[in-house]
């Protein structure tokens, strides 16, 4: 069967990684979470004296971009993709909410998002792949076969989140996350370059009634559909 390229953007904390990460593993798919990879950028500017007064230095982060590596690898137990930033696991320090309330001036900036698109085509260019995140059908890959626009109320979307930094062992404040959510949408789909929107050939998908299993099975279907033409 040819091997097609699945994007999958939306809104944050709207599920989006949960539901690519569960197809590409039933389709034998890789997957990518982009976010991740603007969430590293974020973290290697808290550890390395790129903010200053809360605000970011451009000219540094400018200069280093080059020297930021991001890369995926499978967890040899629960074989889920873990994020490293030059060669470290950062798996769970890109989740805190700090580094959600930098990510998205980060990846407001022009140069940062040259260079992660770039890495973005290099790693989809055998196909075969879902990447989740913002800009992927319109932006990295304006001709995928299969693109999914994905939302939700905020509160659901709040709420998701919430639960997901408690399994992580965190002690989140519920209207912290909720005020986060609703200003990273205002970031996002206001940002310059590649705004948050829906692809005009995107599916749109409201998820805040369905079940992950639903969702799923909905995907799974779309993706039948797609490589059956
Ligand atoms: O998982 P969550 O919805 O919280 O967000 P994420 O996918 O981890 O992405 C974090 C942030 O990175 C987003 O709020 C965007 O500001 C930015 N991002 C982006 O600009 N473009 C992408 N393709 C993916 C993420």
């Amino acid at each position: 069967m040819k091997k097609i390229t699945i994007a999958i953007d939306g809104f944050s904390s709207c599920g989006k990684s949960t539901m690519a990460k569960a197809l590409a593993r039933n389709i034998g798919y890789l997957y990518f979470d982009s976010g991740a990879m603007y969430r590293a950028v974020a973290l290697y500017c808290m550890q390395n004296g790129i903010i200053a007064n809360g605000e970011i230095d451009k000219e540094a982060l400018r200069q280093q971009i080059d020297n930021i590596k991001i890369t995926f690898c499978a967890d040899a137990e629960t074989k889920n993709s873990v994020t490293y930033l030059n060669g470290v696991n950062v798996e769970n320090e890109i989740r805190t909410l700090e580094v959600s309330q930098l990510v998205s001036h980060v990846a407001a900036l022009d140069f940062v998002r040259t260079a992660l698109i770039d890495q973005q085509r290099e790693m989809g260019k055998s196909k075969g792949i879902v990447m989740d995140g913002r800009d992927i059908g319109t932006t990295v890959f304006p001709d995928a076969e299969l693109k999914i626009f994905v939302t939700a109320s905020a509160e659901v979307r709040a709420k998701r989140r919430y639960d997901e930094l408690i399994a992580r062992g965190s002690t989140p404040d519920y209207n912290d996350i909720l005020a986060n959510v609703v200003e990273r949408d205002h970031l996002d789909q206001t940002r310059e370059i590649s705004p948050l929107r829906k692809a005009d050939d995107a599916l749109l998908l409201d998820n805040s009634e369905m079940t992950v299993e639903g969702q799923l099975a909905w995907l799974e279907e779309q993706f039948k559909l797609r490589t059956a033409e």
